[in-house]
């Protein structure tokens, strides 16, 4: 059996969580891979809204299994919060959502430095979420990280030696005025509530589901622009948000990898820092704000909104090797008179070029093609066939440039809301 990928391309929130929740019933068990509380997967259904950060969003239909893979960054603190609320809403876990050992653990002190490098960025900070990803990961990569495997021997030795690293780092950072005791009791009932959980070794569990001839579905965080190889550099991410990344983080060979499906908006919006060249900063960039609530579902910031970049997702669709797409959030555009689309740079030499060039931080112009809008309302469009033309041409005119098909049209929020073509 092989395995589908699911992957935002552009700077995350892109409805990642909903399409996830539509697509779980045709799959036997949906795994995140990577990322950790920095993702807000947003599910509506029934109408109830749910918010997931590091539990993957197959949790709601039927009997599936769940993993969090080792390549996901993991909170207790924040976990048990999240798998409480739901188990409270009457959705069991424990028997449904497996947790691999070798996903590395976010420790309140990871938040710190997090905390501390943005301070002492200043001006060049990230935004980060300031959930710790980026020590966490750093921590992992430097050989000193601390796994969830480790909550089962000798923990509270292993805590200590890693909290007093973290401590001088924050010293060297002159980060002192912290007061960590409550968030840590907190943080160490987490690791309590986290051994009554299914800890696994989720690359024998995914290979040997494979094997049984049952199917799976990753799901990923963030986006491609938000990548740390191949995002806008260096405001991204500290994980790999591409395809690769699956494989990495749940132990699966490329060779298994079957469908990649690429979850796009149908324009496009950035939450932190970094550059953003089909960004509006005019009332058009406020309407689709406030059309399309364009707030974090993890920090209420504002998300910065533009028209779609072609140039950014060519690029996203050819390291992933993107089989089909699907875009979201297409009833956001439903007053616009006149929709936009950047299909190549103009870069401050004069040349124009339709390829994802290495620096995007400065003299960039996007060159746009205008498209009609359709002026009617998407939302309770039910079929293909109620689609106005003018929505036909835009995606046509998507796929013919992205050459890529688009197989899944969103008209809003709702499960419901999902037309597959
Ligand atoms: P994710 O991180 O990729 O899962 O996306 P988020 O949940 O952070 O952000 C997507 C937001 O758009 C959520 O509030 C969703 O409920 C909402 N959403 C998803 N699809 C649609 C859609 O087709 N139309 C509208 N209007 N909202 C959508
Ligand atoms: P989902 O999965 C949008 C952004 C942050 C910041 C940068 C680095 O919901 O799409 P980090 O905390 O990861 O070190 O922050 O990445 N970022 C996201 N933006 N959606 C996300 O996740 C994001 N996760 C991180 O805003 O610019
Ligand atoms: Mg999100």
């Amino acid at each position: 059996m092989k395995v589908d990928v699911l992957l935002g391309l552009q700077w995350g929130d892109e409805g990642k969580g909903k399409v996830v929740d539509v697509l779980t019933p045709r799959y036997d068990v949906v795994a995140r891979f990577q990322g950790g509380p920095n993702a807000g997967h947003t599910l509506e259904f029934e109408g109830q809204k749910y918010v997931l950060r590091s539990i993957p969003s197959g949790i709601f239909q039927g009997n599936k299994i769940n993993i969090i893979g080792n390549g996901v960054v993991l909170a207790p603190d924040l976990f048990m919060d999240e798998a409480k609320d739901l188990e409270k809403s009457g959705h069991n876990l424990k028997d449904r959502l497996c947790i691999s050992k070798k996903a590395h653990l976010i420790m309140p002190t990871h938040r710190l430095l997090d905390a501390a490098y943005e301070q002492a960025k200043g001006k060049d900070k990230v935004g980060t979420t300031g959930k710790g990803i980026g020590p966490t990961y750093t921590d992992k990569v430097s050989r000193n990280g601390l796994r969830v495997g480790d909550i089962l021997d000798r923990f509270e030795e292993k805590y200590a030696a890693h909290k007093a690293r973290h401590e001088q780092m924050l010293r060297a950072l002159n980060y002192t005025d912290y007061d960590i005791t409550e968030v840590e009791a907190k943080w160490m009932e987490g690791i309590e509530y986290l051994k009554q959980f299914q800890l696994v070794d989720s690359e024998h569990l995914i290979n040997k589901i494979l094997k049984e001839g049952k199917s799976v579905l990753c799901e990923g965080a963030q986006g491609t622009m938000l990548d740390v190889d191949f995002g806008s550099y260096p405001f991204v991410t500290s994980s790999n948000t591409i395809c690769a990344g699956a494989c990495v983080g749940l132990g699966i060979g490329p060779n298994k990898i079957g469908e990649v499906f690429g979850i796009i908006k149908a324009y496009c919006t950035r939450v932190g820092a970094g550059p953003f060249p089909t960004e509006l900063f005019d009332e058009t960039g406020n309407k689709i704000r406030q059309i399309g609530h364009e707030y974090g579902a993890v920090t209420g910031r504002e998300r910065r909104c533009g028209w779609i970049d072609l140039v950014a997702l060519r690029y996203a669709i050819m390291v992933s090797g993107v089989t089909k797409l699907i875009m979201m959030k297409s009833d956001v555009l439903d007053s616009f008179a006149t929709i936009k689309a950047c299909t190549a740079y103009k870069l401050q030499d004069g040349t124009v070029t339709r390829d994802f060039p290495f620096d995007i931080s400065e003299g960039i112009t996007p060159v746009y093609e205008e498209l009609p809008g359709w002026n009617c309302d998407l939302t309770a469009v039910t079929s293909e066939e109620q689609f106005p033309q003018q929505l036909n041409d835009y995606i046509e005119f998507l796929e013919r440039e992205l050459e890529t098909p688009i197989a899944i049209i969103s008209v809003g929020p709702d499960r419901e809301q999902t037309i597959c073509r």
